[in-house]
């Protein structure tokens, strides 16, 4: 670990193009719950499993399920950016690093400072007419019971991705060049389990791709530098 860290600190330290892509993990250190760890949404119980709940067919059919869930698990409005946010940010103001490409919806990058930040599966603090497309204030629906309703009837909804969704392809493409472009790639608190998130990986072309996560992902033996443990923690000693 020590001498994976002197490696990384070295890397980072000579370049300015240098690419984080994240997940959830990056967020449980300021509280956030991650979705597949022993303690995350996954593995609690509900009435129905959380990737039904998320998923677009079910939002269509049991909104006021979906908005009981949502409030109750999605939205955490006293979290804070934690080292791993911080640094990141950081390293753009630096001029080191170039995009932060998340998979998270809690706009804690932004938080931290960061600007250039791609958010792959949107944001729970942007919210919308599914109907009229007009623009509603995250309070309007976080903050609310029920199902949050616009003045044109139709349903007010986080702009986040539901399973059965596409993502966005302006934001899915500019991810692959930025990756494809990169000196380093750090990848970070992600099982890389979800597609077409964690196919990304595969546009890297350089030497220097790091993972730093809890545990193990099927990309370990991809990378040039695997650091297993807590990614603020590690990210503290940079
Ligand atoms: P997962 O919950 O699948 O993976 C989180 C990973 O982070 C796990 O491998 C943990 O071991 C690791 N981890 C947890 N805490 C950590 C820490 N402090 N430091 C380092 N690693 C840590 O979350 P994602 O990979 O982000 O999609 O999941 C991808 C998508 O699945 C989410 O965006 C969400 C979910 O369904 C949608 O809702 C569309």
């Amino acid at each position: 670990m020590e001498q994976a860290l002197k490696t990384l600190k070295n890397w980072i330290d000579s370049s300015n193009n240098i690419v984080f892509f994240g997940g959830a993990g990056v967020s449980t250190e300021s509280g956030i719950p991650d979705f597949r760890s022993v303690d995350g949404l996954y593995h609690q119980k509900y009435k129905f499993p959380p990737e039904t709940i998320l998923s677009n067919t079910f939002f269509r059919r049991n909104p006021e399920e979906f908005y009981i869930f949502y409030r109750d698990k999605l939205i955490a409005p006293n979290a804070r950016p934690n080292a791993a946010h911080l640094k990141l940010a950081q390293w753009e103001q630096e001029g080191k690093l170039k995009a932060v490409i998340t998979q998270n919806i809690d706009g804690l990058h932004q938080m931290a400072g960061s600007r250039k930040v791609l958010e792959l599966h949107g944001s729970v603090h942007r919210c919308y007419c599914e109907r009229c497309r007009k623009i509603y204030l995250e309070s309007f629906v976080n903050e609310g019971t029920g199902v949050p309703r616009c003045s044109c009837g139709g349903i007010v909804r986080p702009d986040v991705v539901l399973y059965e969704e596409g993502l966005d392809n302006h934001i899915m493409s500019e991810s692959m060049s930025l990756i494809r472009d990169a000196e380093i790639l750090i990848i970070g608190g992600t099982s890389l389990n979800v597609y077409p998130a964690a196919g990304l990986i595969n546009y890297y072309r350089g030497n220097k791709l790091v993972l730093i996560n809890l545990s193990e992902t099927p990309a370990d033996s991809q990378a040039d530098l695997v650091i297993h443990g807590k990614i603020g923690e590690v990210f503290s000693q940079l």
